[in-house]
């Protein structure tokens, strides 16, 4: 589908600067289009099939981006918030211009594997309650979490407010006065993984999302830090479209 967009559009979207900055970098010849210097940037082009080239280089345009952040604790899971920092403010400069937004939220404590994308279908498809994308977490749990538990997690537990979770898979890696845990849900409800735990009479001391679908945190990946996704990633993510 043919995608035709003002150039002043495409080279801000691209980073280029303001529309100002960038009408001025045309009007200076710096700017060809289809090996031709173009004067005016507010002619219409398409970026996929017309070949831009800014002082000489080519310009490889993308529509979308996907990053996967390690979320640290304290950071909300919002564009904006007018008393905590939140993690589109971690996102790198070269990646502003695009502006991403988190994909479903942590809470302010949660760490973790977070998508931040422009791509407002994948993230409307990957929220859908329809869509089952698997989320798994690690969390230490105050209280010792047993085989009982697990099985009341895959048969189903029922929260505070009367909702009925989806089956979830729960590996207990330590059993003890504090436990270590990894659980598999199916869905995103509200503090889900809290309150699953609350309603077998245990409490979340911390948690951390580490898959989501194929993604995964991987260990070097620092809070706060993010990375793009691989082509690969993408389309993993694309199947539960
Ligand atoms: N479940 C929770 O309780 N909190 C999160 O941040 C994510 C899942």
């Amino acid at each position: 589908m043919a995608d035709i967009q003002r150039l002043d559009k495409v080279l801000a979207n691209s980073g280029f600067g303001t529309r100002k900055e960038i009408k001025k970098l045309v009007k200076a010849g710096r700017v060809m289009v289809d090996g031709e210097i173009v004067k005016d940037s507010s002619m219409h082009v398409d970026p996929e099939k017309n070949e831009i080239m800014v002082e000489g280089e080519k310009l490889e345009y993308k529509k979308y981006i996907y990053l996967l952040m390690n979320k640290p604790a304290g950071v909300v899971s919002a564009t904006w918030d007018n008393r905590y920092s939140t993690v589109v403010d971690l996102v790198p400069e070269e990646y502003k211009h695009f502006n991403v937004f988190p994909v479903g939220r942590l809470d302010r404590d949660t760490e973790g594997l977070l998508l931040l994308t422009n791509d407002g279908q994948l993230a409307h498809n990957l929220l859908s309650p329809k869509k089952h994308v698997p989320k798994t977490y690690y969390a230490i749990i105050d209280g010792r979490v047993t085989q009982e538990d697990a099985k009341v997690f895959k048969d189903g537990v029922t929260l505070d407010d009367g909702y009925t979770t989806l089956p979830a898979h729960l590996d207990i890696i330590r059993s003890g006065e504090r436990s270590e845990i990894q659980l598999t849900i199916m869905e995103g409800k509200f503090h889900q993984v809290k309150r699953m735990f609350e309603a077998v009479g245990k409490k979340v001391k911390y948690l951390k999302r580490i898959k989501m679908g194929d993604l995964e945190l991987e260990p070097d990946l620092k809070p706060g830090d993010c990375r793009e996704l691989s082509g690969e990633e993408i389309d993993s993510l694309k199947k539960y479209t």
